[in-house]
This record gives structure tokens, C-alpha cells and sequence, in this order.
């Protein structure tokens, strides 16, 4: 069996639009191990949304191969996928994609409904959530009444109250002060703490420097990766600033 939990072998992503193409994957071999915290760092438009859709089963590579949970995804049924994602994948989207009737409170528990969570349980896992991500008190608010920060948080919340295996986050603190940017970094390495795996894409050095290591993408291609020694200096000092706050 392979020592990945998540990975792609080659896989291209060539989206047509309006007659053109438009490669926005080359050839991309990547392996996470369980547990492994990453981030992907890249330009605007290098492919790095592209790939987290991909990993997350939620869109199918033109060529290649793509392995979640030693099972090959990218030739799933929709319906074994859909099984698969609610079972072990928490996604944060880069546009939110909350529900926006929904309360606050319902957005974060719907997905722990769907998966037939006990309603105490489920109501528990979104109190504790709310109360982590500061906020408590805007639980009965919809997602038009937020800020563009409040939404992400509510967004990374909704992605870790089935407490997935794999955690995949894109730009999870982009439009965040520093502040509550800390409490999500908070949140992401408890849950990295509990040994979920957790991917995500930032812009953002602080954010990640938390991870173990740090995937590059330029032009549809992974470009180079550095590990992170728990010397590094940006990440020594954060993880302590995070331990510190705890
Ligand atoms: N549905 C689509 N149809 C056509 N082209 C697309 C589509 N989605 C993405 N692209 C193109 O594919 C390339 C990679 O896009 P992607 O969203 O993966 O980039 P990104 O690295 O996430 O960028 P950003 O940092 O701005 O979020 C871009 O050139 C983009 O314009
Ligand atoms: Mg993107």
C-alpha cells in the first residue's frame, strides 16, 4: 500500500473556455502522508485551487490519477465520491460557498446532520466551534449579515464539525485581521494536533509556516518544496505564540 494517504500521479487539468484551453495542471505528482500538515504557496493562477478541487474529489483531472484513503478517486462514481467526501473530506472554498438562508449555527451543523450525527453531538461540536472561532454571539445571524472574515471562519467551522480525516483549506485566513487570523492558525493546529491531515493554500507566510512543509506551484507545476525544521525561526516563534495563547 503506498505511504500516502492523499496523492495524484500526473494529473493534468486542462480547462476549455470559449474555444481556448487552459492548462491549469502539468503533470503533478504529489504524495501527503496521514497526519502531515501542508501548505501550498503559488502566484494568482498557478493551479492551486484547481488541485485542492481535485484532491477533494470535487472535480476530475484530465489525465492522471488521484488516490484519497488508498482508494482511486478520480474513476469514482459520483455517488461513492459523494460518500467518500462526506465521510473524510472537510473543505474550506475559497468563495465560502455558504448557504445563505441558513443561520450561522445551521450553515456550521448541516453537514453533521447529513452525515446522521446525533443532534446533542452535533450541537455541541458547533457551540465548541463558535466559541473558537470568537463567535459565539453572531450563531443566529445569515452569512449577508457577516463580515468577509466572520464568513470564513464560519466556512473553516462547517469543514471541521464531521472532524474529517483530511482537512483541505483554501485560503482559510485571506481575508482575516491578525487577530482572528490566530485563532484560526489556533484552530488548524489543534486539529493537526488530533492527526487529521490538513492542506492548505495561503499566500500568507505566517499561516504557512505552521505546516511541516511548503509545496511551491508556478504555472500548473509543483516548482519546489522546503520542510519546515521545528527550528525554523518563523514557525518556532509562532508555535509558541500559539502554545502560549492556548
Ligand atoms: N472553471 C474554469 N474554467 C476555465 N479556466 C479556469 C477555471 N478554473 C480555473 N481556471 C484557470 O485555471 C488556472 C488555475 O486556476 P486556479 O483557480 O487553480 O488558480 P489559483 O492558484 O488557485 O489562483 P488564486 O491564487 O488566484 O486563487 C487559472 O489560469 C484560471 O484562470
Ligand atoms: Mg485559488
Amino acid at each position: 500500500m503506498s505511504r500516502f494517504f492523499l496523492q495524484t500521479k500526473k494529473i493534468s487539468k486542462i480547462y476549455k473556455h470559449n474555444g481556448g484551453e487552459v492548462h491549469a495542471l502539468r503533470d503533478v505528482d504529489l504524495g501527503i502522508r496521514a497526519g502531515e500538515l501542508v501548505a501550498v504557496m503559488g502566484p494568482s493562477g498557478s493551479g492551486k485551487s484547481t488541485l485542492l478541487h481535485i484532491l477533494g474529489g470535487l472535480d476530475n483531472p484530465t489525465s492522471g490519477e488521484v488516490w484519497v484513503a488508498a482508494q482511486q478517486i478520480d474513476n469514482m462514481s459520483e455517488a461513492r465520491r459523494a460518500i467518500l467526501r462526506r465521510k473524510q473530506i472537510g473543505f474550506v472554498f475559497q468563495a465560502f460557498n455558504l448557504i445563505g438562508n441558513m443561520s450561522v449555527g445551521d450553515n456550521i451543523e448541516l453537514p453533521a446532520m447529513v452525515a446522521g450525527s446525533p443532534v446533542s453531538q452535533a450541537r455541541q461540536r458547533r457551540e465548541g466551534l463558535l466559541h473558537d472561532l470568537g463567535m459565539s454571539d453572531r450563531a443566529r445571524h445569515i452569512p449577508a449579515q457577516l463580515s468577509g472574515g466572520e464568513r470564513q471562519r464560519v466556512a473553516l467551522a462547517r469543514a471541521l464539525v464531521n472532524q474529517p480525516t483530511v482537512l483541505l483549506a483554501d485560503e482559510p485566513t485571506g481575508n482575516l485581521d491578525s487577530k482572528t487570523a490566530f485563532d484560526v492558525l489556533r484552530l488548524l493546529r489543534q486539529t493537526h494536533q488530533q492527526g487529521q491531515t490538513i492542506l492548505i493554500v495561503t499566500h500568507d507566510p505566517n499561516v504557512a509556516s505552521i505546516a511541516q512543509r511548503v509545496i511551491f506551484m508556478k504555472d500548473g507545476q509543483i516548482t519546489s518544496e522546503t520542510i519546515l525544521k521545528e527550528q525554523h525561526d518563523a514557525r518556532a516563534l509562532l508555535t509558541e505564540m500559539l502554545d502560549m495563547e492556548a
